[in-house]
């Protein structure tokens, strides 16, 4: 098997799916590796270093998606790589099937297998707790004054307010926005709809400017922040939210909404996912940042942390067949989007209404 590692098409989205070590230890056990030119040049990587770990590089996307069969990725594909899809590719990338139908079209037209790399994590995507961080730390931007936020301090300098701040959701992305939220000194009460994670988070962060609400206190609660910062993870096909459009006319007329979820109509009804070069926009004058690769602002970090993740699952592949290895590993096969145009990705099915085989039973047929 061929691996090949495009260089990302979507603006603003530096990370790059395999790093020079990740590579290195494909090659050495003589894996054939194809990298697009600059691939890796916005994580900090050359193409001579991927070369030195033995890696071919390749001029143009064509020639990697025409020279290799297992195609690691880090974002979905975009309408530019669907001609170079093939039958017999196995595409391995975030690819947010339920949220992307027209994506889902063309996997399936072409018959080829897909998997979706975010539900391949048994401990959560390091990517998303960097989207915490960096999604908070906007939302900490935003509260200042010259953007139109309520001109406070982290903390209450010589007696003054300092910002308060909710984090909805206390996840793998709400537990990196409470790590940057609290280092600053920032008021926040993290609210979520399970009592065992509260209990568990309110251990991990003994901290006297941290609580922890149920999620049925946060309607009463959100006209008293500065900040919000929404992680939760919202089922599709929900379509009640968490911040209604209504609800805004609730909330200080100076409130950052740092949608981190990023789930259009979702928890917070008004958001749209925006890019890294006009990353918000108010709606009932309320500022929203809604990015929706948050973790392509830190490459280097992002992509260290992406490529080994991924690694484990490359090899397995490899030295078994896809097929082999999503039965070997169920995270694997939770990603399974689809195969030989069959779809068996349950949320996808339920969200667009879409024909499905069961996973296990197509991996076993
Ligand atoms: N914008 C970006 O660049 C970016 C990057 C990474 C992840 N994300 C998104 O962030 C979201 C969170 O990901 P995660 O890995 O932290 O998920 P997670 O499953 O680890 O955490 C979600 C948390 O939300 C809680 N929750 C679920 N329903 C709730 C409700 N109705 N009310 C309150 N709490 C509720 C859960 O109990 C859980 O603690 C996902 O939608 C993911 O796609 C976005």
């Amino acid at each position: 098997m061929i691996v090949g590692i495009p260089k990302e098409i979507k603006p603003q989205e530096g990370r790059v799916a395999q790093m020079p070590e990740q590579v290195k230890q494909l090659t050495d056990a003589g894996v054939k590796v194809l990298v697009e030119t600059n691939a890796g040049i916005l994580s900090g990587v050359t193409d001579e270093e991927y070369k030195a770990a033995g890696a071919e590089i390749m001029p143009d996307a064509a020639s990697v998606y025409g020279g290799a069969t297992l195609i690691v990725k880090v974002k979905e594909f975009l309408e530019a790589e669907y001609p170079l899809l093939r039958e017999d590719h196995i595409l391995f990338t975030n690819i947010h099937p339920a949220a992307l139908p027209g994506q889902v079209d063309a996997l399936l037209e072409k018959g080829l297998t897909a998997i979706a790399a975010e539900d391949c994590h048994e401990f959560g995507s390091p990517n998303c707790a960097l989207a915490g961080e960096v999604g908070a730390f906007e939302g900490i931007r935003y509260c200042f004054a010259p953007h139109g936020g309520s001109g406070r301090h982290f903390y209450g300098h010589y007696g003054s307010q300092p910002i308060k701040a909710a984090v909805i959701g206390l996840g793998n992305v709400g537990r990196g926005a409470l790590r940057v939220l609290l280092s600053l000194g920032i008021e926040v009460v993290g609210y979520d709809i399970s009592d065992g994670i509260r209990y568990r988070t309110e251990q991990d962060w003994d901290h006297s400017n941290f609580s922890t609400a149920h999620i049925d206190d946060f309607n009463a609660d959100m006209g008293d922040y500065d900040l919000i910062v929404n992680c939760v993870l919202w089922p599709k096909h929900r379509d009640d939210h968490l911040i209604s459009r209504a609800d805004l006319k609730r909330l200080k007329p100076t409130a950052v909404i740092s949608d981190i979820s990023c789930d259009p109509g979702g928890a917070v009804e008004t958001c749209r996912a925006t890019k890294w070069e006009d990353p918000t926009y108010r709606e009932e004058g309320i500022l929203h940042f809604c990015v929706d690769n948050i973790p392509g602002s830190v490459p280097v970090a992002a992509s260290a942390g992406y490529s080994r993740a991924l690694y484990i699952h490359i090899k397995s592949m490899i030295e078994n067949g896809w097929k082999e290895a999503c039965k070997k590993n169920a995270y694997l096969a939770r990603g399974l989007v689809c195969a030989e145009g069959t779809l068996t990705h349950a949320e996808t099915a339920r969200v667009q209404g879409r024909d499905r085989v069961e996973t296990e039973k197509f991996l076993n047929s």
